[in-house]
């Protein structure tokens, strides 16, 4: 696996010690409003494992499936749900908890769904961001790290499904989505 990875953008301690910086953040806002966290599946994973453990205040959270990639390193463009939540959201602190905010479609069209549920109050917080590729203009109240505009993979950011199981954010060398 480790051959196909250019270099490293981001090291597994950068990533960790940023998401304990975030974590007190949440912490410090989010105490005694008792909010939801939602995650953003799938590449959001590893990122929402982490983040939710680094924010020990009390809080639910709750899953989404969101798809816009096909196999490749493109958006399609179309987002397409492919699960919703559980949770009743209305009336809720809700924080959206994202892998990569790239062209910027998949979190708006999230937003767009989750503001419709009523919510008390809605936040974004991304592990990474690439404001490079935006198509449309949203931004993240919370950015791990933004990168540039490169295809990047690791901590669940994938390419056709592999790769994200590397434990730090590695830049994927071209050849292996040229071929
Ligand atoms: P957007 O709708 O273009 O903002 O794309 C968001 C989704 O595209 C993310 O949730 C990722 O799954 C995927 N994505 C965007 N950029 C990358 C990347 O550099 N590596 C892996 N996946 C990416």
């Amino acid at each position: 696996m480790m051959k196909d990875i250019a270099r490293v953008l981001i090291s597994e301690e950068e990533l960790h010690r940023r998401i304990r910086e975030m974590g007190r953040e949440l912490a410090a806002e989010y105490e005694g409003k008792d909010p939801v966290f939602l995650g953003v599946l799938k590449g959001v994973v590893v990122f929402f494992s982490d983040m939710i453990r680094a924010v020990p205040i009390k809080s639910q959270i709750d899953l989404l499936a969101v798809s816009s990639y096909g196999a490749g390193t493109e958006s399609s463009g179309t987002i397409v749900m492919k699960k919703d939540v559980s949770l009743n959201l209305e009336g809720r602190h809700v924080v959206i908890l994202e892998d990569i905010i790239d062209t910027g479609l998949t979190l708006k069209f999230t937003v767009e769904h989750i503001r419709k549920m009523n919510p008390a109050s809605l936040k974004v917080c991304t592990m990474l961001d690439k404001p490079a590729r935006r198509v449309v203009e949203i931004e993240a109240d919370y950015v791990g790290f933004t990168i540039p505009n490169e295809f990047v993979v690791g901590c669940g950011l994938d390419y056709n499904d592999y790769y994200r199981n590397l434990p730090f954010i590695g830049v994927l060398r071209p050849e292996v989505y040229e071929k």
